[in-house]
């Protein structure tokens, strides 16, 4: 069976032209003028484009003494319904657990998924059982670590841990990742703040200002310098934040950062809304920021310094964020995004002028393919390539409400919003999987995107790790290792 998608305009992250696609046995495979097949589908007036690709999102994880809500199945269907074909699901491992038998509890969980999926691993405790899993984990094809620096007494490492976590991730030739928040300052300060009598959610922000973000990104950047490890610093949220990342690019230090849709597009006003759920259903980790930080973002974004756009997306119900009345630490860190990330930033990105549409391509889809390397298989319109795509059509809006999204969540961060800017069609291996608005997809249809580690090119770049320099001599008169 052919389908084609006909008189649309092909939009990749760097070309803009006129043609037909024809997608056969879930790939592209030709893409030209004047195309026929069994099945059209009408791209008059739209955009074909890559679907888009979230590096970030927490699915049926358990977390803060729950689990957030939106699992495979609800949570792909919500990708695809806005124009996203594949997501990077976080395996997060339990104390003491081996990370393939995590990984596996993860597996089983994503059989109901509607698009593809791929995996980060999240490296929670530290031991002999983890450095040897790591391995496994990436001839697995999961080939991506994230460490937090937050969450004390739960999921933060420290940085014995992470130097030694970083370095093992550097030798296999996989990439880390950090969540970037002082988790000792923010304990520090999250006591003295409970202490006083701030319980409500807008004390959450005061526990995490941009410093704690802004030390922590610093602090990983140069550990991973000194690990000789490429770094990808998630939901960067501020200036503090970014300012580490913009530098450490300029010196040719493999840094990436990404916002999240939610930081471009929400600020921190939303704590301090007189509805004690309104604020709580917004608390996630770094918080929302003023109009200054925000700008720098898309400022970030614009330059290239900031290089995708994910949501990070950890939905919780108003019930599970009710767990925090009387003490804002106790609530659910999260929220959600998933359906509304592409038409949010068209809206606010390309529908302002900020951003061209190819950048737009390149900031949801394939830079994120090619850091993740899982591109041209995804993020790309090529011969070749996964039939992940999008007809997207620019002329039309929605106001977004919780009662019309795909989430299972009952509330919507955007609620109210108009976007202008939706996927005419959403096809994910070639199957049209949304159309109109109209989710046809089908559970189960979604397969495991396997990656490859890369030769170790990011060997530190600081001048202490010249391998190739002779070896100084120690005062003890021992030749100095180096790392
Ligand atoms: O608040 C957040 N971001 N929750 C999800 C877990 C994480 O830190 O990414
Ligand atoms: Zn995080
Ligand atoms: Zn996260
Ligand atoms: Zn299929």
């Amino acid at each position: 069976m052919t389908t084609i998608i006909k008189n649309g305009t092909v939009v990749t992250a760097d070309l803009t032209y006129k043609a037909d696609v024809r997608v056969e046995n879930g790939m592209i495979t030709e893409i030209g003028p004047n195309l026929t097949g069994d099945t059209v589908l009408d791209a008059t007036g739209c955009y074909v484009m890559p679907g888009g690709i979230d590096p970030h999102t927490h699915l049926e994880m358990p977390f803060m003494g729950t689990y957030s809500a939106d699992d495979f199945e609800s949570g792909t269907r919500a990708a695809l319904a806005g124009g996203t074909t594949m997501v990077v699901d976080f395996v997060l491992p339990g104390q003491g657990q081996g990370l393939m038998d995590a990984a596996k509890v993860w597996s089983n969980k994503s059989t109901r998924a509607h698009c593809d999926y791929s995996y980060h691993m999240a490296v929670t405790w530290w031991g002999e059982k983890v450095w040897e899993g790591m391995e496994d984990s990436v001839k697995a094809g999961i080939t991506s670590f994230k460490h937090f620096l937050a969450y004390k007494g739960a999921l933060m490492v420290n940085d014995d841990e992470l130097f030694a976590s970083f370095r093992r991730v550097g030798e296999l030739g996989g990439l880390a990742m950090v969540h970037a928040e002082n988790g000792d300052v923010v304990a520090e300060l999250t006591a003295k703040l409970l202490a006083e009598g701030n319980t409500g959610p807008e004390a959450h922000a005061y526990s995490r200002p941009p410093q704690v973000e802004g030390e922590a990104t610093n602090r990983a950047i140069m550990i991973a310098d000194m690990a000789g490890v490429p770094l990808y610093v998630v939901h960067v949220s501020c200036e503090d934040s970014h300012e580490a990342i913009r530098r450490a690019r300029q010196q040719g230090k493999r840094v990436w950062g990404e916002p999240l849709i939610q930081h471009l597009t929400l600020d921190e006003s939303e704590y301090f809304h007189p509805d004690w759920d309104h604020a709580a259903r917004r608390v996630m980790s770094p918080p929302f920021r003023n109009k200054a930080h925000q700008d720098s973002l898309w400022a970030g974004l614009m330059s290239g310094s900031l290089s995708v756009v994910a949501t990070d997306h950890c939905a919780f119900t108003t019930e599970q964020k009710r767990f925090g009345k009387g003490d804002f630490s106790k609530i659910p860190n999260g929220t959600g995004g998933l359906e509304d990330r592409l038409p949010m930033l068209w809206t606010h990105g390309v529908g302002t002028g900020r951003m061209t549409p190819n950048e737009f391509v390149a900031v949801t889809s394939t830079n994120i393919a090619k850091i993740l390397n899982c591109y041209p298989k995804k993020g790309a319109v090529l011969v070749g390539a996964d039939a992940d795509l999008i007809v997207w059509d620019p002329e039309k809006e929605k106001t977004i409400t919780a009662s019309a999204q795909r989430s299972a969540i009952d509330y919507n961060v955007f609620e109210g919003q108009t976007v202008k800017g939706l996927p005419r069609f959403t096809l994910t291996r070639g199957h049209v999987a949304v159309t109109e608005g109209a989710v046809t997809s089908r559970e189960g249809h979604g397969q495991f995107v396997a990656r490859e580690a890369r030769p170790p090119v990011n060997r530190a770049l600081s001048q202490w790790k010249d391998l190739t320099a002779p070896r100084p001599v120690l005062r003890s008169g021992i030749p100095a290792t180096g790392v």
